[in-house]
């Protein structure tokens, strides 16, 4: 499926999930904006996909600040031309029960996962309503299961979903189409450990024996997605969740993945 042409701003793009979205994007011919804090690895990112079909311009911006959205949305024009598609994939995560969770823990995942979508969205609407675009926001799985222990990012996560649904409604007769992926556990360095070490976790079987698939995701698993969203395949879709979580949100729990 091409994507030639489409112009998408992507957040969260200097690592994970949004990197990955950025890498089968533009290998499919979309021009992106890579927006995040870490403008060393946005540039990194971009050299590593010069050679790809589509163009990669990095964009640093914090999307807590109105200001910096308006920016962002004011550099893909410049840069792009305008936005067919806004992937909101910034996010954080800080662990712990209610009250193991400082105040500003619990308002700072409310901040990056879901004020980032409120702004970023509002900032980037007359573009949308320009070229009847769409919008992905990047939910959680664990919204439809709720770990222990994650509840402030289960909350955040789920304001997310709900917002992905309101503005469906909301900014359906602008032709804009608004949808929430869930991801499931992806190794990546958004609990605070490196890919590497998530990735051990993986093998020993402490995330495994929660999904129903084998198979442990990555970036590109949720990546594929959001590009079927973003082509012509996703253009009667609209306020879907859509879970990319090899079955993690069907509940099972398997002591002994590797031999049940
Ligand atoms: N990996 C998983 O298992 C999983 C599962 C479900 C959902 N998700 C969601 O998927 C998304 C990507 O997560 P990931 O796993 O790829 O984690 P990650 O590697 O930690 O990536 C998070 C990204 O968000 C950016 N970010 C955070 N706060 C920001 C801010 N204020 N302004 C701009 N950028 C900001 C970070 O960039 P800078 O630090 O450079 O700004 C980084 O690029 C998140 O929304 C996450 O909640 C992940």
């Amino acid at each position: 499926m091409t994507l030639e042409g489409r112009r998408v701003v992507v957040t969260g793009a200097s690592s994970g999930l949004g990197a990955g979205t950025v890498r089968l994007l533009a290998s499919r011919g979309a021009h992106v904006l890579a927006v995040a804090r870490r403008a060393d690895r946005l540039q990194a990112l971009a050299a590593e996909l010069a050679g790809a079909a589509g163009r990669v311009v990095p964009f640093r911006a914090d999307v807590t600040s109105d200001a910096d959205a308006t920016a962002m949305v004011a550099a893909a024009v410049d840069a792009l031309g305008g936005i067919d598609v806004l992937v909101n994939d910034a996010g954080s995560e800080v662990q712990g029960p209610i009250d193991a969770l400082p105040q500003e823990a619990f308002e700072g995942m409310f901040r990056a996962n879901a004020l980032s979508v409120f702004l970023c969205t509002r900032a980037a609407l007359g573009e949308l309503r320009r070229s009847r675009g769409m919008v992905v926001n990047l939910g959680s799985t664990v919204v439809a299961r709720p770990p222990r222990g994650r509840f402030g990012y289960v909350a955040a996560k789920g304001a997310v979903e709900a917002m992905s649904r309101a503005l469906a409604v909301d900014l359906g007769r602008d032709g804009i189409r608004v949808n929430c992926i869930r991801p499931g556990i992806v190794p990546s360095e958004l609990r605070g450990l490196t890919e590497q070490e998530e990735r051990e976790r993986f093998e020993t079987g402490m995330h495994l024996g929660r999904q129903a698939l084998s198979e442990v995701g990555d970036a590109r698993d949720v990546a594929e997605a959001i590009a079927w969203l973003a082509g012509d395949g996703g253009r009667w879709v609209t306020g879907v969740i859509i879970d990319v979580d090899g079955g993690f949100s069907l509940g099972v729990s398997d002591p002994n993945p590797r031999t049940s």
